[in-house]
């Protein structure tokens, strides 16, 4: 049997950084806050004018040079974002351009945190069935530019971002499963909207939609559905808590990540955490993770991977990967 692997992962975050000091200036917070409620420390932040694919361009270079493959070797690529370059062309449209890679299939996902896990579901099929014999799947996001810098409730979470893999044919197991899920009746709890009446010039980067987001129930609903969907996963694969050697979390919260944590029995020296340096960054969380563990030795080859994704939608997905 035909099986997707991973072989190479690759990262970019852009250079400018944001502490918990910095947003002491810019809204009513504090340092102690955040890192109690949420665990993060900085963020990276885009400059103005730095778009997604522009992020993405790095981390997929880099993971095409982590497998040993060319650009025009890639014969399908697919971005999973929620904050497009441009409503159209496609975010993966316009990194195909910059790649110099022509001709071959590229298109956007959108499933918000849960992104990078669709977008590898996707192309894990495009693998098995022969479709596609190099893929690159990216999640990367600009979430700086619809965030309400006025907000403290939702400003001191988000961040920017772009994670990277290149997936081909294996007859070694890579890939054992993923699965996917949504449901639309809570799009209301996490979701963007018009600027609001007192947003200021100085708070809108984009100018377009802000995030607003009921985060105590979101909160709640992310740990329910993330214990469901790694039974869920180990279930299907006749594994148990104990087979798995590395947790790849999305990297929305630390208190949500200890908590899944805690329902696999795993510690927290087993779970890869980036939410401290990297903030939520959406689609790129899980693969910025990834791709830390891999190149900082933590995951080896052969490692047992479960990967772990909610956001808006909701959507929710996970991935068990032997690596
Ligand atoms: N600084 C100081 N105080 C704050 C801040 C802040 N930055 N933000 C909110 N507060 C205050 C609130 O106003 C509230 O004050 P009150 O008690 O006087 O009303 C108090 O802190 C508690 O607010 P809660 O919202 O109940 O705080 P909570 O412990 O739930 O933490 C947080 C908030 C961090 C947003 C948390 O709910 C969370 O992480 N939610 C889930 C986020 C998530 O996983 N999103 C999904 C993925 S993201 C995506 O898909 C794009």
């Amino acid at each position: 049997m035909i099986h997707a692997r991973i072989t190479g992962t690759g990262s970019f975050l852009p250079e400018r950084i944001l502490t918990n000091q910095d947003l002491e200036r810019m809204v009513d917070t504090s340092d102690s806050w955040i890192r109690e409620r949420t665990g993060i420390e900085q963020r990276h932040i885009a400059e103005t004018g730095q778009l997604t694919s522009d992020l993405a361009e790095p981390a997929a270079r880099a993971a095409l040079a982590a497998a040993g493959r060319r650009p025009d070797e890639v014969d399908l690529l697919i971005v999973a974002t929620t904050t497009p370059d441009r409503v159209f062309p496609s975010t993966a449209c316009l990194l195909q351009q910059k790649l110099g890679i022509h001709g071959s299939p590229a298109f956007d996902i959108q499933a918000v945190c849960t992104g990078f896990v669709y977008a590898l579901s996707v192309a894990e099929k495009f693998i098995k069935t022969g479709a596609a014999r190099c893929a690159l799947v990216i999640g990367a996001e600009t979430l700086s530019r619809i965030v309400n810098w006025n907000d403290r409730g939702t400003c001191v979470l988000f961040a920017d971002g772009a994670g990277a893999v290149v997936l081909e044919p294996s007859e070694e197991a890579g890939i054992l499963s993923t699965h996917i899920h949504a449901d639309g009746a809570y799009e209301s709890l996490l979701t963007t909207v018009k600027p609001p009446p007192d947003a200021t010039p100085e708070s809108l980067a984009d100018g377009t939609a802000f995030i607003e987001m009921r985060g105590n129930e979101v909160f709640k609903m992310a740990v329910n559905t993330l214990g469901r969907i790694v039974d869920e996963t180990l279930d299907a694969a006749g594994l148990s808590y104990a087979d798995i050697d590395w947790l790849v979390p999305h990297q929305a919260n630390i208190r949500i990540i200890q908590a899944t944590a805690r329902k696999l029995g795993m510690p927290m020296e087993r779970v890869v955490v980036t939410v401290n340096r990297h903030g939520n960054t959406s689609a790129a969380s899980v693969p910025l993770a990834l791709d830390t563990a891999v190149r900082d030795g933590r995951i080896q080859r052969g490692d047992m991977l479960l990967l772990e994704a909610f956001g808006g939608g909701f959507t929710w997905g996970s991935a068990l990967i032997r690596y």
